[in-house]
């Protein structure tokens, strides 16, 4: 049957550079200058990596953001206009600043500063509502960084439900680490939530992942934990989902989770079991720790169809 359609997927959310610098030492001084082994200066923000990721694996992706009038606004732009994102619902705001992130890995976990820039001051009303209801599905990532629309977030999420789209949201980290209620209301229009396991703790008040995942079950009709190199657990009702990464060699794990969040909708919105769309996050965030940053994996089209045909 013909997708009537235009897009497959509208995303709402933050678009900036990620600065990666690779091999701060254990110990970093005051005042004094050190040597980075490697730098990659790369399309960052977890709304921007999984409509990048989502768009080379093959789904039309309309994406809505704001970036300011500066050089990294426009790499941002030309790196998802690259991958085959529709761009052209991101709003200039003159005289702004585009966001960056700057990422200092360490062997197991990073050291992350971000600087929202514009993507703090987009609001309800910069949407165009039209254009997002021309998709089949609504994704929305990092809610706590989109700090002008977060208000308004549950109205988009009940607007897009009302107009028949399925909607999916990763609300990432909290930075100030005080997981107001307000998100929570959010869940009522939510179809899809893909917290990690510490979110998805810190979303439900709750010590105990499992006993997290089964609240939160209780309000959205399928949960999504990611587990990093442990892979994912789901819940769907009553039922407990579960599948593990490829093991691959590992550069950095920034944007794993959304990278997953790319491979997994991208089989749940062909109709796929649930076993089958977590085995493809897996295969999709795995994929993403192989090279540097969220999208340099992704870029390289040989790479990524060997990977993936293998
Ligand atoms: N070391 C690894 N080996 C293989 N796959 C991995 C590894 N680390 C992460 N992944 C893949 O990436 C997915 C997401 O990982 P993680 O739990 O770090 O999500 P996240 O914290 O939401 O990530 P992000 O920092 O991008 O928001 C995992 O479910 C897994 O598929
Ligand atoms: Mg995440």
């Amino acid at each position: 049957m013909p997708n009537p359609k235009r897009f497959d997927i509208s995303v709402v959310g933050e678009l900036n550079l990620d600065f990666v610098l690779y091999g701060l030492p254990a110990r970093f001084e005051l005042d004094r200058e050190y040597i980075a082994s490697d730098a990659n200066l790369t399309l960052g923000s977890s709304s921007a990596i999984f409509a990048h990721n989502f768009a080379l694996l093959g789904n039309r992706v309309a994406f809505h953001s704001a970036i300011g009038e500066d050089a990294f606004g426009e790499i941002c732009l030309k790196r998802l206009e690259e991958s085959g994102v529709d761009a052209s619902g991101v709003r200039r705001f003159s005289g702004r600043k585009t966001g960056i992130t700057v990422i200092l890995p360490q062997p197991e976990k990073r050291y992350i500063l971000t600087y929202p820039g514009v993507m703090a001051e987009m609001r309800f009303e910069d949407l165009d509502l039209r254009r997002i209801e021309e998709a089949r599905h609504l994704h929305l990532s990092s809610y706590f960084l989109q700090t002008a629309l977060r208000p308004r977030v549950a109205d988009l999420f009940r607007y897009a439900k009302e107009a028949g789209l399925s909607t999916s949201l990763d609300t990432n980290d909290d930075p100030e680490d005080r997981w107001e209620g307000d998100v929570i209301d959010v869940l009522t229009w939510v179809d899809v939530l893909l917290p990690n396991e510490r979110e998805a703790c810190r979303l439900a008040q709750r010590d105990d992942p499992e006993q997290a995942l089964k609240f939160l079950a209780d309000k959205v009709p399928l949960v999504v934990m990611k587990q990093g190199e442990r892979g994912v657990r789901a819940r769907r009702g009553k039922e407990v989902f579960q599948d593990l990464p490829k093991k691959v060699d590992m550069v950095d794990a920034i944007g794993a989770g959304d990278s997953f969040d790319a491979g997994f909708l991208h089989q749940f919105l062909r109709g796929a079991k649930v076993e089958e769309c977590l085995r493809y996050g897996n295969l999709a965030g795995a994929f993403s720790t192989t090279r540097s940053g969220g999208t340099e994996a992704f870029r390289d089209a040989a790479y990524r169809k060997a990977f993936f045909a293998a």
